[in-house]
């Protein structure tokens, strides 16, 4: 408790970022920065609010948190803003899916677009936030750096694991509300990519736990900036999911837990869907393909029937996975917010299925 209150003095200002973040920009010149063509349309699909300025993505691990925060960030590059797409989990997931080096600390470009939009990426690290604060606030530059070595930030950092969220989603906040001198917004859009469903509402909320314990003084005003920009209009959450039993569970669960906190849902996001490509009359009633018919059309085809057998298997089994997918995805209309597909492409995603993958968060031109 002691240590939670003492450390969230590191909020005290509401601009504790500026010039570190100067300096971290110096870094670009190190980047590689790609070139992408605009994707056709630049309206936003139905749940992608175009008033947004803070998209959060989470989705339970693995279902592709980091990939479709990316391609997110992308679209919404492509359409001329200027957008930062953010991660939190310490694992350079962003320098890995650009193809560039591990994001030393501070903003980098990644991508400039057609219509004069960009890409910034900005791995934030708890540790290093709160150097920063100690660095500008109490002109500690030698002994901030010597506790990170004596390994006293991580120390505190773990000590009060809701101390490392208040720093994340406080800098989060810098990074949404930044003005430059010549007051026009730093960034037009920002994108989370976010800790996993099972931690999401807690994260987000890691802030009004301490307001609780503050409630009047600076400390108390800057956390109510960070509550107020997190559950209001201007943020959008979106749910990642496979069709699958847990994903799915999981968003029915984070979604209502999230709409009873008060956050305003965006999109659900079905990732990795497949088309159905077995229709019903080519199963028996157990489910299985019927070899003989199978072998019946291969042969009208003009095709050889050596593999029907191994075939016949093969499509039982995607006509299983499809049948689950289907019950998924009935199991999801429990969820009220607006659906979006995209489709699963071979891995690894790389910088051209990303884009691939953007192009499904705009409307195409008609
Ligand atoms: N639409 C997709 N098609 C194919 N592979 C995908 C797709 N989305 C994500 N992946 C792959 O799935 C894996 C997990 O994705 P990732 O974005 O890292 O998930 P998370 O951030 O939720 O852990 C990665 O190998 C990624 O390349
Ligand atoms: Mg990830």
């Amino acid at each position: 408790m002691t240590a939670t209150l003492s450390f969230t003095v590191i909020w005290v200002s509401p601009e504790p970022f500026g010039p570190a973040l100067a300096h971290g920009v110096s870094y670009c010149g190190q980047m590689s920065v790609t070139s992408i063509a605009a994707p056709a349309g630049t309206e936003l699909v139905d749940g992608i609010p175009a008033a947004a300025r803070l998209h959060i993505v989470t989705g339970k691990g693995g279902t592709g948190k980091t990939t479709v925060a990316a391609a997110l960030a992308l679209a919404l590059a492509a359409g001329g803003r200027k957008v930062l797409l953010i991660e939190v989990e310490g694992r350079q997931a962003i320098a890995q899916l650009f193809d560039v080096p591990a994001l030393p600390y501070g903003e980098h470009r990644l991508a400039t677009t057609a219509r004069g939009g960009q890409l910034w990426g900005l791995a934030i690290d708890a540790e290093e936030a709160m150097i920063e604060y100690l660095e500008m606030f109490y002109n500690l530059k030698r002994s901030a750096r010597g506790l990170k070595k004596m390994g006293a930030v991580d120390f505190v950092t773990t000590l009060a694991p809701g101390l490392r969220d208040v720093l994340l989603t406080g800098k989060v906040k810098e990074a949404v509300t930044r003005t430059n001198p010549d007051g026009h917004l730093a960034y037009d859009v920002v994108v989370l990519d976010a800790p996993p469903t099972g931690r999401i509402r807690r994260f987000l909320d890691a802030t009004r736990e301490v307001a609780n314990l503050t409630k009047f003084g600076p400390i108390s005003r800057q956390s109510a900036g960070v509550i107020a920009l997190l559950h209001g209009p201007q943020t959008a959450v979106h749910l990642v999911t496979l069709l699958e039993e847990m994903p799915v569970q999981e968003t029915i669960d984070a979604a209502e837990e999230l709409g009873e906190a008060g956050f305003q849902l965006g999109a659900v996001i079905v990732n990795r869907a497949r088309p159905a490509l077995i229709s019903g009359d080519l199963l028996d009633a157990g489910g299985t393909v019927d070899v003989k018919l199978l072998t019946a059309g291969l042969r009208k085809a003009n095709v050889a029937v050596a593999h029907a057998d191994a075939l016949a298997h093969e499509m039982t089994e995607y006509a299983e996975r499809q049948e689950i997918q289907a019950e998924n995805a009935a199991r999801l209309a429990a969820v009220a917010t607006p659906r979006l597909e995209l489709p699963d492409l071979n891995p690894p995603v790389e910088l051209g299925e990303l884009h691939e993958l953007a192009a499904y968060f705009t409307v195409a031109p008609s």
